[in-house]
């Protein structure tokens, strides 16, 4: 990662994870992943699935890494997820396209639409790409961080299949947890990126507090009056989380909007199914993201500027972030993307942390549908 006051805070939270877990290589964790999506859909998708779930634990997003197995060996029972969809691209015209993910899971058609809009970018300084008929399609970081990685600024959102995010002065869920990301290229650095759920906090915090036995402060979620939870269990089985920000008075209207603007674009824009609306018998979710790209070559001037102009730019104005004077009692101020760029640098080096009990679950669900278990080397 680049260097900087907030480097080295970022360093301090990356960890390879809590004694007792079980630190798995890349390589291996990319080959357990994959021979268990080959068993529920196919070695086309495997690839790609596999692809974007071990970026996201590469870089310490653990809600969406291996973890998510368990979340699709139930999509893939209930019979949610079509085995062997074809992903294509139905429309396309200048720098649009949108591609279909034939009901399968999202990572494929995802990676597809966000290599699509690069290369849009690359001829038209724009591209943008809707997915529809897809799924749940994991980190939406992994998506923006590609198009960052190949020079591009990138977007990505996503909507959910389930809502969850109940608007400002409501009491029933209307939106999912809409994930938002957007990453920028650097010259010396690493990509600029933020990769947020339009929650207040995400699902996966909820299952933490759970387990640590803690209550929810007010603001995180409500009951079905609409009033603050602060039950984790009941928060976890009602599913009605906050916008962003909380109640009004927090800002929550505008969580609720951004959450909002990520249902239009990737729902309405790509006709995929609004979840609340959508048919009950519906055999698939048709669940829709949005992929957009920027080439900085197309706005800045060629005067020896041009790209590396936008990236070194970029370096310094991120640069600039992490100099801002610390508050009391914080070491230093971070740039969106500093904690996963720390992340992955240990993790690459020591391995991914799984707890015992993933590991157990990924046992199973391997022997349930006769893939390979490989997490761990065979004794002797
Ligand atoms: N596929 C889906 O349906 C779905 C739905 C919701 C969320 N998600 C994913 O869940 C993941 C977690 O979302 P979340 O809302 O819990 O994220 P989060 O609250 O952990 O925030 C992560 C973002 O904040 C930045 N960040 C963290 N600390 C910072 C600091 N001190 N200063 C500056 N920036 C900082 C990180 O670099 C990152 O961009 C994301 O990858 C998201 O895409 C997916």
């Amino acid at each position: 990662m680049s260097s900087g006051a907030g480097a080295s805070a970022a360093e301090t939270i990356a960890h390879a994870g809590p004694a007792g877990d079980l630190a798995v290589p890349t390589e291996r964790l990319r080959r357990q992943i994959e021979a268990l999506f080959a068993a529920w859909c196919g070695p086309d998708h495997a690839r790609a699935s596999a692809e974007v779930l071990v970026e996201a634990d590469l870089m310490g997003i653990d809600s969406h890494g291996i973890t998510l197995v368990q979340l699709y060996e139930e999509l893939v029972t209930a019979g949610k997820i079509a085995r062997d969809a074809r992903v294509g691209v139905v429309r396309g015209f200048g720098a649009v396209a949108v591609v279909d993910g034939g009901g399968g899971f999202g990572h494929a058609p995802s990676l597809r639409a966000m290599d699509l809009a690069v290369e849009k970018a690359r001829a038209f300084g724009v591209g943008a790409v809707g997915v529809r008929n897809s799924n749940h399609f994991g980190a939406a970081g992994v998506y923006a961080l590609r198009a960052a990685r190949a020079g591009m600024i990138g977007l990505a959102t996503s909507a959910v299949h389930m809502p969850s995010i109940v608007p400002v002065f409501g009491r029933v869920p209307r939106l999912g947890t809409n994930p938002i990301a957007f990453a920028a290229p650097g010259a010396e650095g690493e990509p600029f990126l933020l990769d947020i759920a339009t929650s207040t906090i995400a699902i996966g915090k909820l299952k933490l507090a759970s387990r640590k036995g803690q209550r929810l402060p007010d603001g995180y979620a409500l009951d079905a009056e609409g009033r603050p939870q602060n039950d984790p269990d009941a928060a976890l089985r009602d599913r009605l989380m906050t916008p962003l920000g909380g109640d009004r008075a927090m800002g929550g209207h505008k969580g609720y909007g951004l959450a909002a603007m990520v249902e239009v674009l990737s729902t309405l824009l790509t006709g995929a199914s609004y979840a609340p609306l959508r048919a009950a018998d519906a055999p698939h979710y048709d669940v829709g993201h949005f992929f957009l790209a920027l080439n900085p070559e197309a706005f800045r001037d060629d005067d020896g500027a041009g790209a590396d102009g936008f990236a070194h730019d970029l370096d310094a104005f991120v640069a600039c972030l992490r100099e801002t004077p610390p508050a009391a009692g914080c070491e230093a101020v971070l740039a969106p993307g500093d904690p996963e760029h720390a992340v992955r640098a240990v993790r690459t080096r020591e391995g991914i942390p799984i707890p015992r009990s993933l590991v157990e679950r990924v046992r199973g669900i391997a022997a349930e549908r006769g893939a390979d278990f490989l997490l761990e080397e065979p004794a002797g």
